[in-house]
């Protein structure tokens, strides 16, 4: 299939091809396991084909779940007399190609781990100078699936940090798609590498450029922290405390980045964990809720012969992951967001719309989100399908009405007799700061806008038109305008450049009336000379714009 993909595209400067422009290597979210964030080095032969007979048996691998992931600390600690990669014989005694034969006769594909620096995060051999020599190996074992991490690195011919991961990612992207029968499914670490968390120092720049490139070279972007683990300790013993903070960093992290992801390519914020005892039902299935409303990855670590009725059954809820495996491949961009709850959206393939209500607050709350803020007309007649409980009720009073409990997610598919045109709506907010783009309007004076504290106010969910004008609900037929460098919502008129705006996959809202981007400046937003993708200047915008190159 990929060398009919090339042959097609032999116009373009590229030959090789993969991920945006090679959808059809992973056309929706990757399903199934990974052992890491459950066992970490505690890997073996059984592990994986208990893991497998249970997933048949469990249902698992019916409702989706089919790629079976081994990662690191599988080999030995030195590469052979060839200089190639061999497995561990006492964890794997019979060997990895015959691992990968029971994965495959069951069903499922064989996923390996590999390091792009020379020592792996868990000081094994890393691929650094052996890609292609490694790559045609694990083909040669049968492996389908390849997570390449990004620990220890050697910088070589005077590349940067920054550089050699570029190098070395873009070497691996080549090899895969032109040294193999068939490409792998190719999971990227490298973002996590230039994330807010790992180098608290820097600015985000080079996560940004990172995530830009490697949208061209593979199907997914390990974009942020680690998921936490289990127990991180030798014995494997569970220690509590955490997890739900490190399912809400990732999350926090991946709205950041809903402009990177299309059909081919998604954002990946790593493993669902299911079997941890201090995660409660419904921060579970919130995360279930939350992956699925991006489109992520739904890859499980977890022990999962000993999965409870419970969690298998909303881990194979077929409505949710329907939304996660929608044709669109959209990422839920948020509507708006508060200390108490988070609503996101999202168009479906079949017309319809995703609603999902989070309450992140420490009690039980109760809201209403008006369909106008869904970029829908409130006069239509909508229904609302509960996809938890699979009841679908009539929409009553122009909004969705839900009560939650504390770290609950409500999630729904919203439809009506005709497919849904929604005009994308949300926040605007800077990915950096995590600052909404606000308007203030009051009786007396002229709207002002700036950035501020995200509140859910209607002055905060904003409008963007196919025609590029951008209005907040506060005050419809105004649009937002840049004159001399400064930001001011004016009466609509399309006549007026100073009131178009583009957006690409750099984050910049340009303005086209002299190609100045919006900036968060110190008291009020502000119009300046477009940088590379400045802190000031990176904004998210609701789902749905049309992406300039
Ligand atoms: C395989 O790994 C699992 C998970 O760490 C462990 O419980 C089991 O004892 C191991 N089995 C063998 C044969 O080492
Ligand atoms: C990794 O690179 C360093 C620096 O070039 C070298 O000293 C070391 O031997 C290499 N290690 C392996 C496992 O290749
Ligand atoms: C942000 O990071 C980029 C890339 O590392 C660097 O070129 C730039 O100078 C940094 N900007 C600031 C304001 O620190
Ligand atoms: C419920 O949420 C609203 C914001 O929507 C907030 O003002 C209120 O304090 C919350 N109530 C509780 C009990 O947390």
């Amino acid at each position: 299939m990929a060398s009919l993909v090339s042959l097609l595209f032999t116009g373009l400067a590229t030959t090789s091809t993969a991920s945006i422009q090679n959808p059809k290597i992973s056309p929706t979210p990757p399903m199934g396991f990974n052992n890491w964030a459950r066992f970490m080095c505690n890997l073996n032969e059984t592990l994986f084909t208990q893991t497998a007979d249970a997933m048949l048996s469990h249902g698992l691998l019916a409702a989706g779940y089919n790629n079976i992931n081994l990662d690191d600390c599988w080999s030995l600690k030195e590469r052979n007399a060839e200089g190639q990669l061999e497995w561990d014989t006492s964890l794997f005694p019979h060997g990895l190609p015959w691992l990968g034969d029971y994965l495959h006769t069951r069903g499922f594909n064989f996923g390996i781990y590999t390091n792009s620096g020379n020592i792996t995060c868990g000081l094994y051999p890393g691929s650094q100078d052996h890609e292609e020599l490694d790559a045609k190996t694990f083909e040669k074992w049968g492996v389908d699936y390849l997570k390449v991490d990004g620990c220890h690195l050697d910088l070589q011919h005077g590349r940067t940090y920054y550089e050699e991961f570029r190098y070395r990612y873009e070497l691996w992207h080549d090899v895969l798609t032109t040294k193999l029968k068939t490409p792998f499914i190719f999971s990227q670490s490298a973002p996590a590498y230039f994330s807010p968390n790992f180098h608290l120092d820097q600015n985000n720049t080079d996560w940004y450029r990172t995530m830009e490139y490697v949208r061209n070279n593979g199907e997914l972007a390990r974009h942020s922290d680690d998921i936490k683990v289990y127990g991180d300790n030798p014995t494997n013993t569970f220690e509590p405390g955490g997890h739900w903070e490190s399912m809400m960093n990732n999350y926090g992290m991946q709205v950041r980045l809903s402009r990177f992801q299309s059909c081919g390519f998604f954002n990946d914020p790593d493993f669902l964990i299911v079997d941890w005892p201090d995660l409660s039902m419904d921060e579970k299935r919130t995360h279930f809720a939350l992956w699925s409303s991006f489109s992520a990855p739904l890859i499980l670590s977890a022990w999962i012969p000993d999965l409870t009725k419970e969690d298998v059954e909303y881990l194979t809820n077929k409505d949710i992951i329907a939304v996660d495996q929608d044709a669109l491949c959209e990422q839920a961009t948020l509507v708006s967001q508060n200390d108490f709850f988070d609503v996101l959206t999202k168009n479906l393939a079949n017309g319809d719309r995703l609603v999902t209500v989070l309450n992140r607050g420490d009690d039980a709350n109760a809201t209403s989100v008006p369909i106008e803020r869904l970029g829908l007309h409130p006069k239509g007649a909508y229904k609302a399908k509960d996809l938890w409980t699979g009841k679908t009720t009539s929409v009553k009073n122009k909004a969705i009405h839900v009560k939650l409990r504390s770290r609950q997610t409500a999630i729904y598919r919203l439809s009506s007799d005709a497919k849904l045109k929604a005009t994308p709506t949300g926040q605007i907010f800077n990915t950096f700061s995590m600052n909404c783009l606000s308007a203030s309007s009051s009786s007396h004076h002229a709207p002002s806008v700036k950035f501020a504290a995200c509140n859910a106010a209607h002055g905060q969910v904003w409008q963007i038109a196919t025609s590029g004008s951008v209005s907040p609900l506060s005050a419809k037929g105004k649009c937002l305008s840049a004159r001399d460098g400064e930001i001011k919502l004016e009466i609509c008129d399309k006549s007026k450049k100073s009131q178009v705006w583009s957006y690409g996959v750099n984050g910049n809202l340009v303005n086209r009336a002299k190609g100045l981007c919006l900036e968060e400046g110190a008291k009020a937003a502000v119009v300046n000379k477009c940088g590379r993708e400045l802190d000031s200047q990176v904004v998210a915008v609701p789902g749905g714009v049309k992406l300039e190159k």
